[in-house]
């Protein structure tokens, strides 16, 4: 069966990325890695992989709108299908997302609506909470806002420091990421009153594995 172009965006390290390229049973191919940081170490492991790199560096535009179109343009060059955010840290406006309209998932460290934004793991553990987990969600407008996909727990232990946490919750996200991504190109879905409601929860539980 053909492979499901998708585009991998990334500002940050990319170890997801790569989560998502070692996964084995992927129903997607990545066509290629963008960043919005010309030094982003995710450029440079998609370049040891031999994959296509494009950067779009928003200061290299003179508006957002532009920076935006032209996005837009190289992902359609390159047949994409499903833009998959991981840790990519700009928000995009509605243009965008309606070029691919609920075809934009986004990875997060908390579980949601819990701790939007930046910084989601520090502030967990200042505000003291002893659960917290990641999201995978379809993007909207809003900040680390949209319908959730799926989302796990993660414990904070006694002792807990941003590093610990931080190796815990990334290997949740590289277990769950790749698996949420092939659940949303294989089980139909639709989206009503800002809620996934699959065909086949079964299907997805068996895909991304039991919550608990
Ligand atoms: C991940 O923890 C992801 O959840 C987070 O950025 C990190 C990227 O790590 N995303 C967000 O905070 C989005 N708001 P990586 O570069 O090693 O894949």
């Amino acid at each position: 069966m053909k492979r499901v172009p998708v585009a991998v965006l990334a500002s940050g390290e990319g170890t997801n990325y790569r989560a998502l390229c070692s996964y084995e049973d992927a129903p997607y191919e990545i066509a290629l890695l963008m960043s919005d940081r010309p030094h982003a170490p995710a450029l440079e492991k998609a370049r040891e992989d031999g994959l296509p790199t494009a950067v779009f560096y928003p200061g290299d535009f003179p508006d957002l709108s532009g920076w935006e179109r032209a996005m837009v343009s190289t992902l359609r060059s390159f047949e994409v299908e499903w833009v998959v955010l991981a840790g990519f840290m700009r928000l995009l406006s509605p243009f965008f997302l309606q070029a691919f309209p609920w075809r934009v998932v986004n990875l997060h460290p908390s579980l949601l609506p819990a701790f939007r934004g930046r910084d989601a793991i520090a502030r967990a553990l200042r505000r003291g909470v002893t659960w917290t987990g990641v999201t995978v969600h379809l993007v909207d407008e809003g900040v680390d806002r949209g319908p959730i996909v799926v989302q796990r727990p993660v414990p904070i232990l006694p002792g807990d420091d941003e590093g610990s946490l931080t190796r815990r919750i990334k290997a949740a996200e590289h277990h769950l990421y790749p698996r949420a991504l092939r659940a949303l190109l294989e089980v139909p879905f639709s989206v009503a009153e800002g809620r996934l409601i699959w065909a086949d929860e079964r299907e997805v539980r068996r895909l991304c594995g039991e919550p608990f």
